[in-house]
């Protein structure tokens, strides 16, 4: 890791970094903490490119080391809630990432897609501000390189998922018995023997509701702790991995389907059995999926749908079938608040802007 310590650069330097980072998909899905942000299993996930946050950070060095000022504005005006969460986040980021205790901070943000959309911004939103601080590092440090692995565990730091936007097309995170350079600290790159069909695919997501959840994702990660199917599940998240790995490897889309399918039903079946139990489902969730299973059946098309911790859907499948698809959409379209589906695709992860 490079080195921050006060001093270390000329004071009164300033300057402006600039990047979007994108959301991601997770197919086996992270489902539980502990400690410091630590996963309870391991996650994999498809990168994604259209559903993006764009963050710019202007900086101004200074050695006192203390009292530094910081700013946060969305879509460049004020928005206190968010302030408050970046705010706090730089201050509980300040032993791993002591420069920020050296730097004024105007930090500017927005989305591609629209804010209370039902699409969760954290994983965009944290890994792009990441990716903006080992920016500045690297800028003071007069350094060309960018700490990724940095990048990663300081993204984690701020949502657990946000650790996975760093890399693309596929990234991992967590330890596990398959790949061996797998961290609960950071999330890595995956692309070793993986089919290229995976670079293709679509994510379209369909918006059932973009109310607020009832239960956010940090109260699901505590219900986890006494969820008494906790550990058979964190060992099926372990089994899942290492199968779709295995899957992704052969290109099975029939295999691969079949795990998101029960990681997805998974998930909200924990939520199902959490104490007090909840239910972020919605009715047309449950009719948008059996159309999905029954287009399957009558078509034979890889189309697949998974859930992250709320009501949508992303449909998951390769760019070859994408037209067939079209005549799915148009039916599922009616279950969609305001016949909203937001088109996306696999990416390869943060793109500076300069
Ligand atoms: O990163 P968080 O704390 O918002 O949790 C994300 C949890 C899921 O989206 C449900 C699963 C995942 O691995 O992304």
């Amino acid at each position: 890791m490079s080195g921050n310590q006060q001093g270390d650069y000329p004071n009164d330097r300033q300057g402006k970094v600039q990047w979007t980072s994108p959301s991601n998909i997770a197919l086996v899905k992270y489902w539980g903490k502990h400690g410091r942000q630590l996963p309870s299993n391991p996650s994999i996930s498809l990168t994604l490119s259209k559903a993006f946050t764009e963050t710019c950070v202007k900086y101004k060095y200074h050695d006192k080391g203390s009292n530094p000022q910081w700013h946060f504005t969305f879509e460049g005006k004020t928005k206190p809630d968010f302030e408050a969460k970046v705010l706090a986040y730089l201050r509980n980021i300040s032993d791993v990432f002591p420069l920020a205790k050296s730097l004024d901070l105007e930090i500017d943000s927005r989305n591609t897609f629209p804010h209370s959309s039902g699409i969760a911004s954290s994983a965009s939103s944290m890994s792009a501000l990441a990716m903006c601080l080992v920016d500045i590092a690297s800028q003071l440090h007069d350094t060309n390189t960018l700490d990724l692995q940095r990048a990663s565990l300081l993204a984690r730091l701020g949502s657990g998922s946000a650790s996975r936007s760093i890399y693309g097309p596929i990234a991992i995170w967590g330890d596990n018995d398959t790949v061996s350079e797998g961290s609960n600290d950071y999330a890595i790159p995956y692309s070793s023997g993986m089919n290229p069909i995976f670079n293709t695919y679509h994510d379209d997501i369909l918006i059932i509701s973009k109310s607020e959840k009832a239960v956010s994702s940090r109260a699901g990660h505590a219900l986890m702790e006494n969820n008494p199917y906790a550990l058979n599940r964190f060992e099926q998240a372990h089994r899942h991995l290492g199968e779709i790995i295995s899957a992704m490897q052969k290109g099975d889309l029939e295999k691969f389907g079949d795990i998101v399918e029960r990681e997805a039903l998974t998930l909200h079946a924990l939520m199902m059995a959490s104490q007090p139990p909840y239910m972020l489902m919605e009715p047309n969730t449950l009719t948008a999926i059996k159309s999905t299973q029954q287009f399957r059946k009558e078509t034979n098309l890889p189309v697949y749908f998974t859930l992250d911790a709320g009501p949508n859907i992303h449909l998951l499948y390769p760019d070859s079938v994408t037209d067939q698809v079209t005549e799915l959409k148009i039916e599922l379209k009616e279950y969609c608040t305001g016949g909203t589906i937001l088109n996306d695709q696999v990416g390869s992860g943060p793109v500076k802007i300069s």
